[in-house]
């Protein structure tokens, strides 16, 4: 694996982002993170021209376990309305539809990935429940989700944080995978196999 990785993850990250890699939806995004940091490619050397639009976060998928985790952490029922952020194959907002009710928006910058979560969707069954938007999470309207999934990486938080504060209403919960919000303090912590899980809840008086 160390002779495979270097090249594969290079190839990842620089030359084919926006396709499907089979090593990297096996690699946790924290070891992605360390070892393009070492290789100097932090910032997804991915700008690209055309229609072709750049990602802020490589495509890896939550576990199973994690994406249970997280809903259960939120308490996800039938009344909420779930936005994950960078959705990759929908996973989260699906298993929300399909075993807690829930109606939920995926939103992913990646046309590959919406296609990919539409087609799960269907499979699923819960198409009419979900929805899935080929979008800048930055530039989404997500003020009337209840719960926000996130699994992104550190900086990538730290600058949707004012967003997330801005825009969402007193009482919505926010589970992160993997990492937190800078001081923006978790009320939950839970480590689900080898990853972590953040909970937070958007406070009535909002800080500045
Ligand atoms: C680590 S994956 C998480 C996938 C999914 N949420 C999960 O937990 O299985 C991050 C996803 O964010 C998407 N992404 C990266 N930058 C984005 C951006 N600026 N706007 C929307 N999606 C983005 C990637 O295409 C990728 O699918």
């Amino acid at each position: 694996m160390s002779k495979l990785l270097p090249q594969t993850l290079t190839h990842y990250m620089v030359v084919d982002l926006n396709k499907r890699s089979k090593l990297a939806e096996k690699l946790p995004l924290a070891i992605i993170l360390f070892l393009s940091t070492c290789l100097g490619l932090l910032s997804c050397s991915t700008k690209k021209t055309g229609t072709e639009q750049s990602l802020d976060v490589p495509y890896v998928a939550s576990k199973p376990a994690v994406v249970e985790a997280m809903l259960q952490i939120a308490q996800v029922n039938k009344n909420d309305l779930i936005y994950d952020l960078g959705c990759g194959d929908g996973r989260i907002v699906i298993t929300a539809a399909k075993e807690y009710g829930a109606t939920g928006v995926g939103v992913d910058i990646d046309p590959n990935r919406i296609k990919e979560a539409n087609r799960n969707a269907q499979k699923e069954g819960v198409s009419d429940k979900v929805q899935f938007l080929q979008q800048d999470l930055f530039d989404v309207d997500f003020s009337k989700a209840s719960v926000v999934t996130l699994y992104l990486l550190p900086y990538v938080n730290l600058k949707l944080r004012p967003k997330l504060l801005e825009q969402l209403k007193p009482g919505t919960r926010i589970v992160s995978n993997e990492f937190d919000m800078g001081d923006w303090q978790p009320e939950k912590k839970i480590k689900v196999g080898e990853s972590t899980i953040y909970f937070w809840t958007i406070p009535e008086k909002k800080p500045i």
